[in-house]
């Protein structure tokens, strides 16, 4: 059978942060279990990746730091590419996008495409910052979305309903660098014009199988019309964009981003000293592409970048897109900018890689979100891994150093329990190949544990300790057998937990894991000697474990900013100021200020209208009957057009505010003194 040629790529990560567990689960353990697996069935495979360097998310970071972009970038591949190492992620090439050999990559894809009149030019309106004097990039520009409201809403793209967005169609514009409202500005740009490649691109589209959220992005996208996208920017971070007349202009991140996979493949084939070697997998049309991504990736991967690779002509494009929902860690959102998130250069200085590993991917975000949680990392290590798989590994060594020292004794004739035990063993490598094939990680570590369990239930049922006593053949049989089922964990095992099976391999007297298909027919012969035996997976205690899920709680909790404390005044001005309870006798909304309401209150019988920005934390109709504190003798003000005669007290925490009311009933009017 000729062996098959795979190229296989994880999404670029951002050099702009630290990885964190999210990261992990979607795009990277999956892909390294299959490039595992794919290595020991012996396939042709390279694994390509490195770091995301360009894009305004770097220059938001250095312009907040007072730092280039190019420290930060330094920072943060370093750290990221030791993370991935430490956790046993196995690229072939971990590159970075700010290395000559990719820019040069990119500005001949550029190139190529702009003079084969691939690419359009267009006037359009930017943003542009009139106090910064400069147009701003999508992320720098923040808003409502037009078409979910959402208030978060970037430039470019709304993250809520997942919609992109044209310049002026964000509602409420400001610049997150001063909080200015931008203006439009007309300025020069080069756009692929993706509407005009649709049509090749839908029948490549639909002649392959796709997982249901790729499918479902890209036909939603393909049902509203693909129009031109611009591929270049006003920045001056990124690939300068390779035309005399494009002075300042840089290439958009998510053109140059994609094209990274190809000049760490080049970069891998220098490294290897055959320069020419990256072409055999970008193309030959025999090599399959496999993009691991998470899903805010997909048009990117499943759209942009397969028309951008067909319009140059002779390139591959991707066979398969496995691409993974989100992880949420105890119940939340994973969130960067809050600091909540577990970080793997802080997981790895607590905890072995493996369990992380495991856990990881029994649990993969595979079709659904999914969640982590400590005690399931605890569970999983201690319940699964230690008492399953290594309580196995440990009795089996533990017999045959006792009674035969370390030397395996050989079968003799098979009972039906013996033959059922192999059968199961046998069908292993055929049942995992196929959950590995067909990147269902979870379904093929819980096949991986449903056979650690039937070897548990094999030793308990052969009783060797009784056979011993009575029947030594079947004892010898027996133990002999386990050592088979030992060394097919430890190679099964492999892609998953590799760094155990490293572990495992030499206490079962082997240098490397067994052919993947040797399992079927799997021999151990008498007189085999096994290794020293020793402890596989540490149980992990109650109190380390406590200790992390209090760190997670500390970080889910809002942070709170406090003021200093204001000028001294003395007690007549306090006293000038007149506070009183009041009763909320009507309270609604105000139409287009959704932070405010609108009470009606009664001061010991006079009624005042007053407006509080408390509509994010109270409901209107939770108001009516409650006594409040309100300042009685302020000024009337108008806010947002509606006149408000008096002000209520609240604590304030972040954007989150608390009414202050009296303890127990009162009638209104009451002074505070
Ligand atoms: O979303 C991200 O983190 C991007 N840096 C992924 C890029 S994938 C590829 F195209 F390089
Ligand atoms: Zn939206």
């Amino acid at each position: 059978m000729k062996t098959k040629r795979i190229l296989v790529t994880s999404a670029l990560p951002y050099a702009n942060g630290p990885l964190h567990l999210g990261h992990i689960a979607g795009a990277y353990l999956p892909a390294d279990i299959y490039v595992r697996y794919q290595r020991l069935i012996g396939s042709d495979i390279v694994y390509i990746c490195g770091s995301d360097e360009h894009g305004v998310p770097i220059t938001v970071t250095a312009d907040k730091e007072g730092i280039a972009p190019q420290d930060v970038v330094d920072r943060f591949h370093g750290m990221n590419k030791s993370s991935f190492e430490d956790l046993g992620i196995s690229f072939d090439n971990y590159s970075r996008t700010t290395l000559p050999i990719h820019h040069e990559t990119a500005r001949e894809f550029f190139t190529k495409l702009h003079n084969e009149g691939h690419l359009i030019v267009k006037e359009s309106e930017q943003y542009f910052s009139e106090s910064a004097q400069k147009f701003l990039p999508d992320r720098y520009v923040e808003g409502q979305c037009p078409h979910c409201q959402d208030e978060g809403a970037r430039g470019d793209q709304c993250d809520n309903c997942g919609k992109w967005l044209e310049p002026g169609e964000l509602l409420k514009p400001r610049s997150k660098m001063d909080g200015s409202v931008p203006v439009l500005k007309n300025t020069r740009h080069w756009y692929l014009p993706m509407g005009s490649f649709s049509k090749e691109w839908k029948e490549w589209f639909d002649s392959h199988e796709w997982p249901q959220n790729v499918r479902n992005y890209c036909l939603g996208w393909y049902k509203e019309g693909l129009g031109d996208r611009p591929i270049t920017r006003d920045l001056n971070w990124g690939i300068d964009v390779p035309l005399e007349d494009a002075n300042g202009k840089v290439l958009y991140v998510w053109f140059d981003a994609p094209i990274g996979y190809i000049s760490s493949t080049k970069e891998w084939a220098q490294n290897k000293g055959q320069p020419e070697k990256w072409k055999e997998y970008w193309l030959d049309q025999e090599t399959e592409l496999v993009h691991f991504i998470g899903k805010d990736n997909i048009v990117f991967h499943a759209i942009l970048f397969p028309m951008m690779l067909k319009e140059m002509g002779g390139y591959i494009r991707p066979t398969a897109i496995p691409a993974n929902e989100y992880l949420t860690i105890e119940g939340r959102k994973i969130s960067t900018s809050r600091n909540y998130a577990i970080w793997v250069k802080d997981y790895l200085q607590i905890f072995e890689p493996d369990p992380l590993r495991f856990t990881l991917a029994a649990n993969a975000p595979e079709t659904k979100d999914t969640d982590f949680s400590w005690k399931q990392l605890q569970s999983r290590n201690n319940d699964e891994l230690a008492d399953i798989l290594g309580n196995f590994i440990n009795r089996t060594m533990t017999f045959i150093h006792k009674y035969y020292d370390g030397i395996v004794p050989g079968k003799h004739a098979l009972s039906d329990m013996d033959r059922e035990m192999l059968a199961v063993l046998h069908d292993a490598p055929d049942t995992m190949a196929a959950l590995f094939e067909s990147f269902q990680v979870r379904k093929a570590v819980k096949a991986f544990m449903d056979i650690c369990r039937s070897a548990n239930k094999y030793f308990n049922d052969k009783a060797p300790w009784e056979a011993r006593k009575n029947d030594l053949e079947s004892c010898a049989t027996t133990l002999t057998i386990c050592v088979e089922i030992a060394q097919a964990l430890a190679t099964l095992m492999s892609p998953i937990v590799p760094f155990s099976s490293e572990k495992l391999l030499p206490m079962l007297g082997l240098t490397k894991p067994l052919d993947w298909n040797a399992i079927k027919s799997s021999d151990v012969k008498k007189g085999h000697k096994l290794g020293a035996p020793g402890i596989l997976f540490p149980k992990i205690e109650d109190d380390v474990i406590q200790i992390e899920i209090e760190k997670l709680k500390a970080m889910a909790e809002p942070k709170i900013e406090f003021e200093a404390i204001a000028d001294t005044i003395d007690f007549d001005q306090f006293k000038a100021v007149d506070l009183r309870t009041a009763k909320v006798i009507h309270a609604e909304k105000i139409k287009k200020a959704n932070k405010l309401l609108r009470l009606e209150v009664d001061i010991a019988g006079e009624k005042r209208q007053i407006v509080a920005g408390i509509a994010r934390s109270y409901k209107p109709e939770a108001l009516i009957g409650k006594t409040i504190l309100v300042v009685a003798n302020l000024a009337t003000v108008k806010i947002r057009g509606v006149e408000s005669q008096g002000m209520v007290l609240a604590l304030a925490t972040g954007d989150n505010f608390t009414l202050l009311t009296p303890d127990g009933d009162m009638p209104s009017g009451i002074r505070v003194e």
